[in-house]
């Protein structure tokens, strides 16, 4: 709590001063607004990688994340390692930049976009976290070793010497992991206009 408010009152003193000619040359319809809004973010310092021990316990975190996303009927749809950071033994989720929901005022190409993708968070999710589990206790020194490794594993061919927890994770995911390397892997490869899944 005491950090917390450190940097709020760091960031007040840092809108203080911020020199007010900015706010002569704004748009006019802002310098016409009836009122403003200051929206404050959190800043989380340490990457995700601090909270990436043990697989069962990375998996529940994650699916929470997915869970609390659907929940509130939001798509992230942006949820790699990087936009998440660690606090306090947690994974947190942010960068809400891409983010749409069918409660927003869409297009009919828009809404059937978010029709089209409701899972694609949680498949994203399983595709993050099993890749990272492939990785970590594999050998796969290519993204493609690593897509191979995981199809295999999807068809139910789990290395023999994966450790038991790490196993029954990849086995739960790797359906949809594979899945989503595939679409991935496409995309990547310039077709821009491939539809998950
Ligand atoms: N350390 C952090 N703590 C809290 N929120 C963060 C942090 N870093 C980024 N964010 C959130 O993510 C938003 C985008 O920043 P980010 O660093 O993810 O850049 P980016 O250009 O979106 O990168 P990428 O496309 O790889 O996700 C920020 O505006 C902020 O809301
Ligand atoms: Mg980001």
């Amino acid at each position: 709590m005491t950090a917390r408010r450190l940097r709020h009152d760091r960031m007040s003193a840092a809108l203080a001063a911020r020199d007010d000619r900015e706010l002569d040359s704004a748009p006019a319809e802002l310098a016409a607004a009836g009122s403003s809004l200051v929206l404050f973010l959190e800043y989380l310092a340490d990457p995700v990688s601090a909270a990436l021990t043990d697989p069962v316990g990375v998996e529940r975190q994650l699916f929470e994340v997915v869970d609390f996303l659907r929940d509130r009927e939001l798509l992230h749809m942006d949820g790699h390692f990087g936009n998440m950071r660690a606090a306090a033994g947690r994974i947190h989720l942010v960068d809400f930049g891409l983010v749409t929901s069918p409660r927003f005022d869409l297009s009919d190409a828009e809404r059937g976009f978010v029709a089209r993708n409701r899972d694609h968070d949680a498949d994203y999710a399983a595709m993050r976290l099993v890749n990272w589990l492939v990785t970590t206790v594999c050998e796969a020194p290519s993204p493609a070793d690593r897509n191979a490794l995981v199809r295999r594993c999807a068809d139910g061919d789990i290395p023999p010497g994966v450790p038991a927890a790490a196993a029954a994770v990849i086995a739960r995911h790797a359906p949809a992991a594979a899945r989503m390397n595939d679409f991935c892997w496409r995309l990547y490869d310039g077709e821009l206009r491939v539809e998950y899944p």
